[in-house]
């Protein structure tokens, strides 16, 4: 009833505050959402070697993401076949094997069970193949970008992504080297919920100039925040949605290819892995946010922890908004960076990006507040008996200066100028759509418009 509240008040540009707090709504996101949509593990260069490990999430569940003695990535539920047990118990590390510690259950990093502890007397007879780790239904990657899903009917990983696929590969195809993390992802916890760290990377420019007032003061930016709000906000595929920032004018002055060194940006080129229209994209942008439904976010843009020492320089940083009941998220940050970078280039843009997007920095800081109250008041008893809903009409037909493009290169829907929330709104409409759809049917992975 809810999610039919939620299409129709879309076509308003209104959502129920209430998603954001029912706990009913969580239960069914994390079986209809995360239990079934494509979601962000790892980086490869997180697990560069055979053997190499990081534990994430799906959702609430653990999964070992492992790349194993053939070089090959399997993603396995952290559970012991024998009574469910956490098998292991490192967020990181190397190693030939799993055991679990309550009876000793051993098993390879392809997940087959290899042995128990004196197995003649115990289970000689039973099988091995049929109790390995349970693996998740399928694994893909993206410019070493590592998904899984845990929904054999899912489209595959490119089908899912569709025309933000294009928009990746601008943004993580452009040096040929491609990108690697540096460093293990910073965690921190937040009482917020998931979708309000999605939300805003859809698209939310509009908030800077109010909470992040302050980083123009220091010089955090060098972007001023109505020539910022020039750009591009699309629509890619159902669900997954993006922002540019650009100047109206292809050679006005200021930041290219999202700040990055210019010796790094020289080395970007078109060829087989983006086109000329791509290049050109990246080379005016002087931002790219962007969110894959249901928790991946990505940022590119200059940064500078403080304009008084430091030029800005390009950040890159990717994240999860990792959901721990309604009212909670993980947030698990990576600073990525091009291969080719120097070593110093690379330290530069971790500094910035410390300074700025991380747990202490000025950006993230001043996110995560609004998001706590986001969170009450979708939780509040008057929320729910008031009918609370959240305005998303911003760029709506008759509302604001946004235009669709039709000129665009690219995938997807677009307007021109950023005071626009169709980004948000079509991440709700496949939200609801996911959320409603019966098991082992996959939504049309269409548009519905505007
Ligand atoms: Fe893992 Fe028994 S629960 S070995
Ligand atoms: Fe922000």
């Amino acid at each position: 009833q809810l999610m039919n509240q939620i299409e129709t008040g879309l076509d308003r540009g209104l959502i129920p505050a209430s998603i954001y707090g029912d706990p009913q709504v969580y239960q069914t996101e994390l079986r209809n959402i995360f239990g079934r949509c494509w979601v962000f593990l790892a980086h490869e260069s997180e697990i560069a070697a055979n053997g190499d490990y990081v534990v994430r999430r799906i959702g609430e569940d653990n999964f070992i993401v492992v790349r194993d003695e053939q070089g090959s990535i399997n993603v396995l539920f952290d559970a012991c076949r024998h009574r469910g047990v956490q098998v292991c118990r490192a967020d990181s590390g190397n190693t030939s094997h799993f055991r679990c510690p309550y009876h000793g259950w051993t098993y390879n990093t392809t997940g087959e069970l290899v042995g128990a502890p004196l197995w003649r007397n115990a289970f000689g007879g039973m099988s091995k193949e049929e109790n390995g780790l349970v693996k998740a239904a399928k694994v893909d990657s993206h410019h070493g970008l590592i998904f899984a899903t845990l929904d054999p009917s899912a489209p595959s990983l490119r089908d899912y992504l569709g025309g933000m696929g294009w928009y990746l590969d601008l943004v993580f195809g452009l040096d040929e080297g491609g990108v690697e993390v540096i460093g293990a992802p910073q965690r921190f916890v937040v009482d917020a919920n998931w979708k309000s760290g999605a939300d805003n990377f859809c698209g939310d420019d509009y908030h800077l100039g109010t909470l992040h007032r302050s980083v123009w003061e220091i010089g955090a930016f060098p972007v001023p925040f109505r020539e910022n709000m020039m750009g591009y906000h699309i629509q890619a595929s159902p669900g997954h949605s993006l922002s540019f920032s650009m100047a109206p004018d292809a050679d006005e002055p200021g930041p290219k290819f999202f700040g990055f060194p210019e010796d790094v940006a020289e080395r970007f080129t078109s060829g087989n892995r983006i086109s000329p229209e791509q290049l050109e994209i990246a080379r005016r942008s002087r931002v790219f946010v962007g969110n894959v439904f249901p928790n991946f976010s990505i940022l590119a843009l200059p940064m500078t922890e403080d304009g008084a020492k430091h030029a800005p320089t390009g950040v890159l940083t990717v994240r999860t908004w990792q959901p721990k009941g309604p009212g909670q998220i993980e947030i698990f940050n990576w600073f990525l960076a091009y291969k080719s970078m120097s070593p110093e280039q690379k330290d530069r843009a971790y500094r910035a990006g410390l300074g700025t997007f991380s747990v202490g920095g000025s950006f993230e800081m001043d996110d995560t507040e609004p998001w706590i109250t986001v969170g009450r008041t979708g939780r509040s008893v008057a929320a729910e008996l008031l009918d609370f809903e959240l305005n998303y009409q911003m760029g709506m037909p008759g509302i604001g200066i946004a235009k669709p493009v039709d000129d665009w290169p690219g995938p997807g829907i677009t307007y021109w100028t950023r005071y626009e929330e169709g980004v948000q709104r079509n991440m709700y409409r496949f939200y609801a759509q996911m959320m409603r759809a019966p098991k082992g049917e996959w939504p049309k992975l269409t548009f519905s418009g505007q």
